[in-house]
């Protein structure tokens, strides 16, 4: 069984995760930094693109609030993540899975299990990348009954243009930037009433942010 899926990001009032050269530390304020490790706390695991790693190198801990670390999850077909990256330094690897296509460079691959991190190879997916079906299949079978997605763009796309997603929990930051990021890229949706919509919606105003949680419609 897939792990219940919930994406969560702090995006701009014009929807922007990040500046157009991919800044985004910080959009929002402190008490929703706060609330999103509570967050990761309720998670079995964090999941986040190697695009994110790249640009921010994140270390996906629970740090400022008490609690249990979340297994961590980068996406990287092609094992471009470097050795020092936070969620692989200092014994991170140990709680940390690198999911990469088969086949790529088997020497870091190597490399990786011998700083302790668990590679997990599965097939290429239609559109490149990862293959997420046989991913969540492959978490779900190492017991990840549920996982939160942080990011990027291009993983939160993907996961809703496959309908592979059960909750959101967006904080909404009162700044615009202009051009940017699109927190959501191309869905192919044509019409507003194939719009995904979000059921059973809490707004929570934390600090100068708003956050909106729901359980996600993703229609047919
Ligand atoms: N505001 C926020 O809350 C927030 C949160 C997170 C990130 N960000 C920002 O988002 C930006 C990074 O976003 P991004 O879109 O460039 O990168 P991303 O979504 O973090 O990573 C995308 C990369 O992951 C890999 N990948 C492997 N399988 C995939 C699959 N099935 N679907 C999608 N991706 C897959 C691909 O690289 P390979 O082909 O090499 O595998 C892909 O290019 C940064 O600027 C960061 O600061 C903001």
């Amino acid at each position: 069984m897939r792990p219940q899926i919930t994406l969560s990001y702090a995006q701009t009032l014009d929807g922007r995760l990040a500046t157009r050269s991919g800044s985004s530390q910080w959009i929002s304020g402190p008490e929703s930094l706060r609330f999103a490790h509570a967050l990761r706390a309720r998670h079995d695991a964090i999941m986040v693109g190697i695009g994110t790693v790249l640009a921010d190198d994140p270390r996906l801990t629970v740090r400022l609030v008490p609690g249990r670390d979340p297994l961590r999850i980068v996406l990287d077909s092609t094992l471009r993540i470097p050795r020092e990256a936070a969620v692989l330094r200092d014994g991170a690897a140990r709680g940390t899975i690198v999911a990469c296509v088969a086949g790529a460079a088997p020497e870091r691959q190597a490399a990786l299990a011998a700083l302790g991190a668990t590679v997990l190879a599965l097939p290429p997916g239609p559109e490149g990348g990862v293959e997420l079906t046989a991913l969540l299949a492959a978490l779900g079978a190492r017991g990840v009954r549920t996982l939160m997605v942080e990011g990027g763009a291009r993983l939160i796309t993907a996961l809703l243009r496959a309908r592979l997603a059960d909750r959101l929990a967006v904080c909404v930051a009162p700044k615009i930037l202009g051009e940017g990021i699109n927190a959501v890229g191309e869905l192919g949706l044509t019409r507003l009433a194939d719009a995904y919509t979000l059921q059973d919606v809490t707004v929570t105003l934390l600090g100068a942010d708003v956050i909106v949680e729901g359980r996600l419609d993703l229609g047919a």
